[in-house]
């Protein structure tokens, strides 16, 4: 990671001064948006060698983790419904048939060492965006996209731990792995986004009262705070009585989707409050109306999976827009700004269209440049079509995934067991934690308690 961020500011330096005039975004054109998008997109997927011959479909290279791959696929789906561009359909459903694992539920042997909630729950996220956007379904033999999610949901709700904390998902699924005693806010907040998506689609109420159930355990756990801000998890070898106050741009996103759809379900005042509540929010994310990572692009401290973060802030911005249309005018604005900002920092060598990190940073290319940082990009650019595509659909209005209510139950029923690995390497979504950052916490300026 040092050789990576040195070589970036090296290039950065050299090429800055004469690197080519970004990226062509006018939002008033939709064509503009669409060659745009395509452009990052297509500078994303340059990272992607699991379709190669010998390759494994569905994993990045070092240094990307398991769940960044699942989260690429599912603004890859977000692409397509955006601008109807197939170029990357099929390296997207051969990856995540490919990573179903053996109950059919994202839960590959493979990633057994380093296996989160949050991780598992990107792909199946991605699955679930697939079923509400309409993309594809796979051949009738091969798993479908809602059941997917469903198994997803499935397998989680069960490991609700009432032993501590009063309640509450762990971040580790496998009590060997390091983080098994952290209760982090993304797992929460997947769980929470996934079960409000999951009623709306399908109607079943069940997973509405999940969501509801999560939704009272993040405010009462202190993970989410009065005023609506999110925090990074919390200790439940002390009861949660600890909370670690760093706030990331997806956390609060993962939350205001699965409120605004809470909203779309019920329509009750109570969820209206709660989606306003959390863009509200939002602001300390914002320089202006520029969206930032404000636990560590200040600081240039940026690990490899928050350079993605702001990817799921946009993406669910834009979905919020579409299931709760009074967020138009609160939200549309700082898309649109950041946007504009994140196309003038797409100018990076060695094509030119590169795209950097921080999108404050103005039209000076930063010198950084990844998977993560192409995929904000592409989220918080194609988001300005969101005027131009339909709203998710539902199993009884245009759906045509098939789902299974019981997915994923050979996982739950008869759970796999593992020798005791000692990792000590554990590295996934949302590790930032305890011990990365633990320095920062004494006297990060922008912590909110
Ligand atoms: C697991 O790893 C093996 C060996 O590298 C590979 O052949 C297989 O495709 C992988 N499976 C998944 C689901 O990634
Ligand atoms: C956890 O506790 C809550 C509240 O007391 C209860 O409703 C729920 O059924 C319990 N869940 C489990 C899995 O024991
Ligand atoms: C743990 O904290 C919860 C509140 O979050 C409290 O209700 C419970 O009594 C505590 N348990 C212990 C053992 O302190
Ligand atoms: C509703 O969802 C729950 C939880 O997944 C499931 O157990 C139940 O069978 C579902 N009901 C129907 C009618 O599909
Ligand atoms: C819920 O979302 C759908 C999909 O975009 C939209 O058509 C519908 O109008 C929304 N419902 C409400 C009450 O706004």
């Amino acid at each position: 990671m040092f050789f990576r961020s040195w070589k970036g500011a090296l290039c950065g330096a050299l090429l800055g001064a004469n690197s080519v005039a970004a990226i062509d975004l006018d939002l008033g054109q939709p064509d503009s948006i669409k060659k745009a998008a395509q452009t990052v997109a297509k500078g994303m997927r340059k990272y992607y060698t699991g379709d190669k011959p010998g390759d494994i479909p569905g994993n990045l290279p070092d240094p990307y983790y398991w769940w960044e791959a699942g989260a690429m696929f599912g603004s890859f789906i977000d692409y397509w419904y955006y601008t109807k561009d197939t170029q990357f359909n099929d390296i997207t459903t051969q990856a995540l048939l490919h990573q179903v694992g053996a109950n059919k539920a994202f839960m590959p042997d493979n990633q057994t060492r380093t296996l989160g909630n949050d991780d598992q729950a990107f792909w199946g996220m991605a699955a679930l965006t697939a079923a509400e956007n309409g993309f594809p379904d796979p051949p009738p033999d091969q798993p479908q996209w809602l059941a997917l999610a469903q198994a997803v949901f499935n397998t989680q709700a069960p490991r609700w731990d009432n032993a501590t904390c009063n309640g509450g998902l762990k971040w580790q699924i496998y009590p060997f792995n390091n983080g098994y005693n952290y209760k982090n806010t993304i797992s929460n907040g997947c769980f929470f986004n996934m079960a409000a998506r999951l009623g709306r689609y399908t109607g079943n109420q069940s997973y509405v009262n999940w969501a509801d159930e999560m939704w009272d355990w993040t405010a009462g756990s202190g993970l989410m705070s009065d005023d609506y801000h999110f925090y990074d998890g919390t200790d439940d070898r002390q009861n949660c009585s600890e909370v670690n106050h760093i706030q990331w741009t997806y956390n609060a996103g993962v939350y205001l989707y699965g409120a605004a759809t809470m909203w779309n379900i019920t329509n009750a005042d109570k969820w209206r409050k709660r989606t306003e509540g959390i863009i509200a929010g939002l602001s300390v994310f914002f320089e202006g109306e520029i969206m930032f990572e404000v636990a560590c692009e200040v600081t240039g401290t940026c690990n490899v999976d928050q350079r993605s973060f702001k990817a799921y802030l946009s993406r669910w911005m834009a979905a919020t827009v579409k299931v709760a249309s009074w967020t138009n005018e609160l939200l549309m604005p700082r898309i649109r700004s950041s946007a504009k900002a994140a196309a003038l920092q797409c100018s990076g060598a060695p094509d030119g269209v590169t795209c950097g990190l921080r999108w404050t940073a103005g039209a000076a290319y930063d010198g950084e440049a990844g998977v993560g940082e192409q995929m904000s990009a592409l989220e918080v650019i194609q988001a300005n079509l969101i005027d131009k595509v339909d709203g998710p659909v539902t199993a009884n209005n245009g759906g045509t995934s098939k789902g299974d209510a019981g997915a994923g139950a050979e996982e739950v029923v008869n759970p796999r067991t593992y020798n005791v690995i000692t990792t000590g390497d554990k590295v996934g979504a949302g590790f930032l934690t305890t011990i990365l950052l633990a320095g920062l916490l004494g006297g990060a300026w922008w912590m909110i308690a």
